[in-house]
């Protein structure tokens, strides 16, 4: 059979709310034309993120059943770890109640101030860790990935040129290296594993630990299989393997690849950094056997953790993403290329051109698609990673907006209601108006600006 279905059957439901043009009017413009403050019930696509927003299996809601809720020694921390342990090989397994927790606990351990940590791309929670801990994020993206809409495999990887460059140039300032896969923040492009292995390689002649920020480990090891010479024969949980065998530990939020709604980890083969990090996680998550997290929650990651490696779903998952992405791109709509693993990345500064990055024209796409159809995508551009400080880059390199695709959660046709939206908006592209920030904090501040159309 040539058409992919979902792998699954629906075993409950969350309504959606139909909406009028005049009721999303409202809610735009109550919440300053920033979809992150509008309610989810006015939605009704909600593409804002794949974190945490996915549907759980019949197998994770049993296991939460499961949960062992001791607050030392839980039955299921034992379990989460072992799946950890399995499938990423890592010795230390710290529980965090998200990503991010993994990534204040890894960077507060080992970054000073002057520090700088190369990503292949950073995330922006990831970056403003970083900077948090007073070191430095410097992302080395490929020069081809630069070239938006040419579809290359693998334009997620690191520039090991400048990666090289930067380790002796900087000699003694940078304490670990980083790999982002997918590359969620350029455009959730894939890593290849020569990349991990050339990366792993560097770090282990200068004597850096290399780190992979793990959230989308499956949707990476599926690219890798289909599209890298070698693994066609592969299991995704051995390309799994075999990526973090090129590593020294990782941070995972299983909001993502963890097919949960909340929860992560850091993990490490470095029994003494270990210690430090579980110092940091009493003092602020929880005790080293549930972290952040409720004993159910371990218990629905580690049935996750398996359940996203497994063929028909990881098929599923990629079809219903490049589905989006074809529908819309051989349309003339310019995308990032090829589609990514868990969205598609709408170029806005190509998209309506008479907006010019300053004026943020992917604001003004996020807007127009809410008022279209109320779906809820997200600027990944000059608000996100723009700044009014002096020194630092007024406008991001590019200007996308992106749609990330929650896990088993919508089916074709509500893709297809996404398509159908873009197009219109697609076809009146040359009414849209730039916006300008009313309102801003000075970090993060995508998540509470408000806007004000031009
Ligand atoms: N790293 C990457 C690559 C991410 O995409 C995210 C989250 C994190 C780290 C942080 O994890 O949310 O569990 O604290 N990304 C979400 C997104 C929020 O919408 O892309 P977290």
């Amino acid at each position: 059979m040539k058409t992919i279905i979902e792998p699954f059957r629906v075993f409950a439901v969350y309504p959606i709310r139909m909406t009028s043009r005049e009721d999303r009017e409202r809610a735009i413009r109550d919440a300053g034309y920033n979809v992150f403050r509008i309610a989810a019930r006015d939605v009704i696509v909600d593409l804002l993120t794949d974190s945490g927003t996915g549907a759980m299996s019949s197998e994770q809601w049993a296991a939460v059943m499961r949960g062992d809720e001791s607050y030392a020694g839980s039955e299921s921390f034992t379990r989460f770890e072992a799946a950890v342990r399995d499938i990423y090989g890592f010795r230390h397994v710290i529980p965090t109640h998200q990503g991010r927790a993994a990534e204040r606990i890894l960077f507060q351990t080992v970054c000073r101030p002057g520090d700088l940590v190369p990503n292949n791309t950073h995330f922006d929670t990831t970056r403003a860790n970083v900077e948090h801990a007073g070191a430095e994020a410097i992302d080395l993206p490929p020069i081809e990935s630069r070239e938006l809409g040419v579809p290359r495999p693998f334009k997620g990887n690191m520039d090991v040129d400048a990666l090289e460059a930067l380790l002796e140039e900087r000699r003694g300032h940078v304490p670990l290296v980083m790999l982002t896969v997918t590359n969620n923040s350029g455009g959730g492009q894939p890593v290849s594993m020569a990349n991990i292995r050339s990366v792993s390689n560097i770090c282990r002649e200068h004597g850096i630990p290399l780190y992979i920020d793990a959230c989308r480990f499956a949707e990476n090891a599926w690219f890798i299989r289909n599209h890298e010479e070698g693994f066609a024969q592969k299991p995704y949980i051995d390309i799994a393997r075999e990526m973090f065998s090129y590593a020294d530990g990782c941070t995972m939020s299983a909001k993502k690849d963890g097919l949960a709604n909340i929860g992560g980890f850091l993990a490490t083969n470095d029994g003494r950094l270990a210690r430090q990090e579980l110092d940091l996680l009493i003092l602020t998550e929880g005790f080293p056997t549930y972290g952040g997290m409720a004993g159910r929650d371990l218990e629905a990651i580690a049935v996750g953790l398996y359940e996203v490696l497994e063929p028909d779903y990881l098929e599923y998952r990629m079809a219903s993403t490049r589905y989006l992405g074809r529908h819309i791109a051989d349309h003339g709509v310019p995308i990032v290329e090829p589609p990514g693993g868990h969205a598609i990345y709408i170029d806005a500064a190509a998209f309506c051109p008479q907006i010019p990055p300053r004026e943020l024209p992917g604001i003004s796409l996020t807007v127009e698609l809410y008022r279209e159809a109320g779906i809820r995508g997200v600027e990944i551009g000059t608000v996100m990673f723009g700044s009014e400080e002096p020194g630092r880059p007024s406008t991001a390199p590019h200007e996308l907006v992106r749609l990330a695709l929650p896990r088993r959660t919508y089916t074709q046709s509500h893709v297809d209601y996404v398509v159908e939206a873009i197009l219109a908006v697609f076809a009146r592209r040359e009414e849209m108006r730039g916006y300008r920030i009313v309102e801003a904090p000075k970090t993060l501040r995508h998540f509470t600006a408000r806007f004000e159309s031009l």
